[in-house]
């Protein structure tokens, strides 16, 4: 048995929790910053960074407190040290450091966007991607910062087949919550507005390119771009008058049919790779897989014969039980040489490449 602390301050979340085995959850606590960068409508690094500092050694104690456990109980503290905003991160990190080096428990650093993906099998009874007849797993991560898709092999090789050539799904929905004065972040209040409208009304445009400007080619072909149908979103609004002009009714149908054209892309391009890869399995997480309409729509019309797996909503913004679930299988496969190297660890902004998925894929 191994109890990992994990601790997330990669972005706008100060989040703690206790995980045992990789699975259960015993303890969780996130502290959400969103009423102090709402009046910008968007995430600033430095306020994130203070906030975290405030929020950090409270939300700690209270993961701990819930879990029933003590901090000399923990195996190993695992920290999100990328990618995401650096101040933030750095935060996040320095409190971990210190809490490995004052009880003398190793430290693990873990990529927060695979961690996401790992997020999705948090909690459930069973960790199903140990099943060979999974892979090859397709996962589509859907976030504020990223929008990928993630091939994944039952030896544990990963790579990405599909990215964002300029905004995340995320993006997609705050810039446009932030064009019609709808407050951040922009998934959660899109949703809801767009459940009052009719989503055939408008017809945004589809990016099926995956390059702008350029025709179809086999490598960009499951890439994703959002500008476009940002700047139909901006003229469809000055056709009206301004986005004050666009309310009521014709606000929600407005924003219906904006997220249906997301939904649209997201969903096609995902099982069009699937089928090109030969999926066994797909994934849907990241924040904005708390969409309800992506889900309903990811999971009724996937592909018949792959079996599809859905963050829960909880699992799908920022947490830490998804940090701490994915170090459990760094742990397990660290030699002690590796452990030691905790207090080395740096914070990085950017993803890097992705080549291995670090599951533990035997049976624990
Ligand atoms: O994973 P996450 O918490 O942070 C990043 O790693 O980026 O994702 C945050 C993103 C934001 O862009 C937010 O608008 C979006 O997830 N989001 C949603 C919903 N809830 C959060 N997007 C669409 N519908 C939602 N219900
Ligand atoms: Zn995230």
């Amino acid at each position: 048995m191994a109890l990992i602390l994990g601790i997330e301050t990669s972005c706008d979340e100060t989040a703690a929790a206790i995980v045992e085995n990789g699975q259960t959850v015993l303890g969780s606590a996130v502290a959400s910053q969103i009423a102090r960068h709402a009046p910008y409508g968007g995430v600033i690094p430095e306020l994130a960074a203070r906030e975290h500092l405030t929020a950090i050694e409270h939300v700690t104690k209270a993961a701990i407190r819930e879990s029933g456990k003590s901090i000399k109980d923990i195996d190993a503290i695992a920290v999100t040290n990328g990618p995401g905003l650096i101040p933030a991160l750095l935060v996040g990190l320095n409190f971990a450091k210190g809490l490995s080096m004052s009880y003398d428990i190793p430290l693990i650093g873990v990529n927060h966007f695979l961690a996401h993906i790992y997020g999705t099998f948090i909690d459930s009874a069973t960790l199903p991607f140990e099943d060979e007849s999974l892979y090859p797993m397709l996962a589509l991560v859907v976030s504020g910062g990223h929008t990928a898709l993630v091939l994944i092999s039952k030896d544990g090789s990963a790579r990405m087949v599909g990215g964002t050539v300029d905004d995340a799904a995320g993006e997609a929905f705050d810039k446009a919550a932030k064009l019609l004065n709808l407050g951040y972040p922009g998934g959660p209040v899109i949703e809801k507005a767009g459940a009052k409208g009719n989503a055939a009304k408008y017809h945004f445009p589809r990016s099926f390119t995956g390059t702008t400007g350029k025709a179809v080619d086999v490598q960009n072909r499951f890439n994703f771009s959002f500008s476009g149908v940002k700047t139909s979103l901006l003229y469809h609004c000055k056709k009206a008058g301004g986005p004050d002009e666009v309310k009521d009714q014709e606000l929600y149908d407005t924003i219906a049919s904006y997220q249906e054209a997301i939904v649209d892309v997201l969903c096609t391009k995902t099982f069009d790779a699937a089928k090109h890869f030969n999926a066994a399995s797909l994934v849907l997480c990241g924040g904005v897989a708390c969409n309800s309409p992506l889900r309903q729509r990811f999971e009724a019309t996937a592909p018949q014969n792959m079996r599809t797996f859905v963050a829960q909503k909880k699992y799908c913004t920022d947490n830490a039980s998804m940090v701490a679930g994915l170090a459990w299988h760094s742990l397990e496969n660290a030699e002690k040489e590796d452990l030691s190297k905790g207090l080395l660890l740096d914070a990085y902004a950017r993803l890097p490449e992705i080549t291995r998925i670090p599951f533990n894929f035997k049976k624990a």
